[in-house]
């Protein structure tokens, strides 16, 4: 393992106008695994305790910089000019930074667009680059396909002499496959002093970073590239199918991080995880199951099949099947589903259940409570060991505002019961099947408020002569009668 040297600062580059996405938000913030693009690169740079940290932004600016800062407050933002070009970002950045003290020491550059570059490989290409005293070290990979990439030029020694981009190149130089990935450490005095010399002396017009290299070998400072085996890191996205293709990479790599450290993933072609996702071992996961943002799951919980959690915290041994939540809370050996739909502010309790074609909302619901079949849960607590019976909705909602009621512990309701909220039923209380609870339960009452039945009897018979049902009641021994019972017509 390298030993983690912080380095003095770190430049994102995220100035790019990324056309090729074709989309009204800017490239930088297109997502994968739960965060855009410059997120990661700003997390896999932060994870190097930088002294500072720049993102070069001119491409829809303000949204860039929101963005940027709403996720890392300590972020400096520094603004490209009109001069074009990767040098010129990187000279904007490194003069940004000096002016809060200049920098002196190991200065890294990473790109915006390239989610999946760890801040382990950095911290190798750090310890690398100031192991040998390196002024400029690129990260370079082998390619089979080169494109249009800059081409890594050695000398005869195989030591690093320039890099070329392919517009510029040779035919000789376009055959090299050890490609630029765009990624570097510099010491932060050449760097400077090997820009200012950098000119748009090319074939697009640009302020080229690659030149540094160049410049600072002729000024006799040493330069080498570090190649690494995993092209994915240094891959960025340039439109929807690459963003597409890092996606599974990247879902590739979480979900074998998350089998190594001892969860079972059934299958990792339908399972989706987020990078900010955290779960034990000995956690199920099967198919068709979706993890995001800062969903948590205990050990020995199973989850899915076909569930989606956002945000969602589950304890241990809990099982959560076909549910899709977001912003809730499941407590420890508590079940979920199937067919659940938890939304923002539910809170089950351990050993709770929220069963079959049920939706709960800012519904808190105690230890061993039920909510077991086709119902609605909506602004509600509900205490300990209480069981509300089936197709029962809160109604929480008078057309204007929302009012919360609450349940008490060891309570037993009916099934079809219509709680109008804000109405509270006390402790040990039970209700009547079909019940329209309007006024507050007293503890231990049993509420019913549905009239009693009445049966008129030869109704069918009388009313429906000649039908399918007339003839099975009167081979059942049902007869017309004249009764004071009789219906209207
Ligand atoms: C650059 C390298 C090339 C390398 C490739 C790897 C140069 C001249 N060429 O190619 O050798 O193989 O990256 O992907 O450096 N950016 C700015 N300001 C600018 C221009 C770019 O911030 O004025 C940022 C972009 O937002 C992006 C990154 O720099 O994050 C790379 O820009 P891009 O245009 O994709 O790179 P190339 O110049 O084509
Ligand atoms: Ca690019």
């Amino acid at each position: 393992m390298a030993e983690k040297l912080a380095p003095s600062a770190v430049i994102v580059l995220a100035a790019g106008a990324g056309t090729r996405m074709k989309s009204e938000k800017p490239k930088v913030m297109h997502g994968i695994g739960g965060r855009s693009m410059v997120e990661h690169a700003i997390a896999a740079a932060r994870e190097l305790n930088p002294k500072k940290l720049a993102v070069v932004v001119r491409h829809q600016r303000d949204r860039v910089a929101e963005h940027v800062v709403a996720f890392d407050g300590d972020v400096h933002i520094v603004d490209q000019d009109d001069i074009p070009g990767t040098g010129r970002a990187v000279e904007v950045g490194l003069l940004g930074l000096d002016e809060q003290g200049e920098v002196s020491g190991t200065v890294v550059v990473t790109y915006g667009d390239v989610p999946l570059l760890r801040a382990q490989t950095l911290q190798e290409l750090i310890a690398f680059h100031e192991k040998d005293h390196n002024a400029v070290t690129v990260l370079t990979a082998h390619l089979d396909e080169p494109g249009a990439y800059g081409r890594i030029v050695r000398n005869q020694a195989g030591e690093v002499t320039a890099i070329v981009e392919a517009k510029d190149a040779t035919p000789e130089q376009l055959a090299i496959t050890e490609i630029n990935s765009g990624i570097y450490a510099f010491d932060a005095k050449v760097l400077r002093e090997s820009l200012a010399q950098v000119t748009t002396d090319n074939a697009q017009g640009e302020k080229y970073i690659t030149d540094v290299l160049h410049i600072a070998r002729e000024a006799g400072h040493r330069t080498a590239a570090l190649a690494i085996e995993d092209r994915w890191e240094v891959e960025g996205a340039n439109d929807r199918v690459q963003l597409a293709q890092l996606g599974r990479k990247l879902n590739d790599r979480t979900l074998e991080l998350h089998m190594r450290n001892g969860v079972t993933i059934v299958d990792t072609q339908n399972t989706w995880i987020d990078s900010t996702v955290e779960i034990e071992s000995d956690v199920t996961i099967l198919p068709g199951t979706q993890l995001h943002g800062t969903t948590r799951i205990g050990t020995g919980s199973i989850i899915g099949p076909d569930s989606t959690l956002t945000d969602v915290t589950v304890g241990q041994y809990a099982q959560v099947s076909r549910t899709h939540g977001s912003e809730a809370t499941i407590g420890d050996d508590a079940t979920v589903g199937p067919f659940a739909y938890l939304r923002p502010g539910t809170v089950l309790g351990e050993s709770g259940k929220i069963g079959t074609f049920v939706e709960t909302k800012n519904a808190t619901i105690g230890k061993g409570s039920k909510l077991p079949h086709l119902s609605y849960a909506g602004d509600v607590t509900i205490g300990d060991h209480s069981n509300i019976g089936a197709a029962s909705i809160f109604v929480n909602y008078d057309g204007v505002n929302k009012h919360r009621s609450t349940i008490g512990s060891h309570v037993r309701m009916g099934s079809d019961n219509m709680y109008v909220a804000p109405v509270n039923v006390g402790d040990g209380a039970y209700s009547g099947a079909g019940t329209v609870i309007r006024q507050d339960v007293p503890a231990g009452a049993l509420a019913v408020n549905v009239a009693p039945q009445r049966n008129i009897e030869g109704w069918v018979v009388k009313n429906r002569a000649g039908t399918e049902a007339a003839e099975a009641a009167e081979a059942a021994g049902a007869e017309a009668k004249n009764s004071s019972e009789e219906s209207n017509k």
